[in-house]
């Protein structure tokens, strides 16, 4: 038995996602003619309460368009020192959007409306970078799958409304905050400018990410998506693996917060590994002294993960762990702790 724990990334289409794609009706998405990709787009606009929604190839053109089209260069954004922008999409923020990156402590990823209100920077003093976007993640990655608190991200966007701020949400894993807390994805959405899932993960469709906004900023977002070689062409094909991932794979991500917490609780209390973090959705994080040694012996008993830090491990739950495949981790996981494996 294999069990892949490294990232909710690694998801197959199952045979019915791979039937609706094999069905899907396409054309020029380029030239705005693809049935399948406009379909996607106009549900996940309404799902989300926006004008408009863009179908981008990943998350981080998602987040990448996000501050392209409501930034200029030589502005600041302000992230949590967690976001995954800041570790994890190669720099492009500077790179591409020419922006100064100002990251403010979080606690598991989530920023405080005073953190936030504190680094704010509007002065007409020409030595300062000014602030003109305001980026939230949620779920966070790195702060263990921690859900933003509701009265946080309206807060945040009350402050930035406020002050003439842009907002993002980083919501690749929005779905799952949502389906954890009952809270609507359009609640969350209301509250920021602009907000982005991920249909790549949890939701287990190959590719894409979805970018909703209003209409002006999602045309300038696709104004940039083109630029950066971003423009698909029968792109439906995809698109009917992300129209299939909402209509089938939303709700049953609640099993992969069992499935993570089930996993998380059957380790407690084994000598030697402790849990940094708390596992509100679908990630489990877990300490122990050589971290990238326990993943290759791991590997070795068929089940994958990663080692995050030379502490700490990694474990996501999604649509292709089983129960089997829970019993099978933690079986592997406690031998291995306790010198048996
Ligand atoms: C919070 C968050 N944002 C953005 C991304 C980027 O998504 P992609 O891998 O599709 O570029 C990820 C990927 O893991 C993520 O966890």
């Amino acid at each position: 038995m294999l069990v892949d724990l490294r990232s909710d990334t690694v998801t197959r289409p199952t045979p019915g996602m791979r039937a609706a794609m094999a069905r899907a009706e396409v054309g020029d998405d380029v030239l705005g003619e693809d049935p399948s990709v406009n379909e996607l787009q106009r549900r996940a606009a309404a799902l989300l309460g926006k004008e408009g929604a863009l179908f981008v190839a990943s998350g981080t053109m998602a987040n990448l368009l996000a501050a392209l089209a409501q930034t200029r260069p030589g502005d600041s954004v302000i992230l949590c020192e967690d976001a995954h922008p800041l570790h994890y999409e190669s720099g492009n923020l500077g790179m591409v959007a020419g922006v100064l990156t100002r990251p403010v402590r979080g606690d598991c990823g989530i920023m405080s409306l005073e953190d936030v209100a504190a680094n704010i920077v509007q002065r007409a003093d020409h030595h300062f970078s000014p602030t003109t976007l305001i980026g939230v993640e949620n779920t966070a990655n790195r702060g263990g799958g921690a859900i933003y608190p509701i009265e946080t991200v309206a807060a945040i966007g009350t402050l930035a409304r406020e002050r003439g701020i842009r907002t993002h949400c980083d919501g690749a894993r929005l779905f799952n905050a949502v389906v954890e807390t009952g809270v609507p994805a359009a609640e969350y959405a209301r509250h920021t400018d602009t907000v982005s899932f991920c249909l790549s993960k949890g939701l287990g469709a190959p590719v894409g990410s979805i970018l909703a906004g209003d209409a002006a900023t999602i045309d300038k977002a696709r104004r940039y998506r083109k630029m950066l070689g971003g423009g698909m062409r029968q792109a439906g094909i995809l698109a009917a693996g992300g129209l299939y991932a909402l209509e089938h794979h939303v709700e049953r991500l609640r099993e992969d917060h069992l499935r993570a917490r089930r996993f998380r609780a059957a380790l407690e209390g084994v000598p030697g590994i402790t849990f940094p973090l708390p596992s509100p959705t679908n990630m489990v994080y877990i300490e122990l002294p050589d971290a990238g040694a326990f993943a290759q012996a791991l590997r070795e008993r068929g089940v994958l993960i990663s080692a995050t830090a030379p502490n700490r491990l990694r474990a996501v739950f999604h649509l292709d762990v089983t129960d089997d495949g829970v019993t099978h981790a933690i079986k592997a996981f406690k031998g291995l702790a306790r010198g048996k494996g």
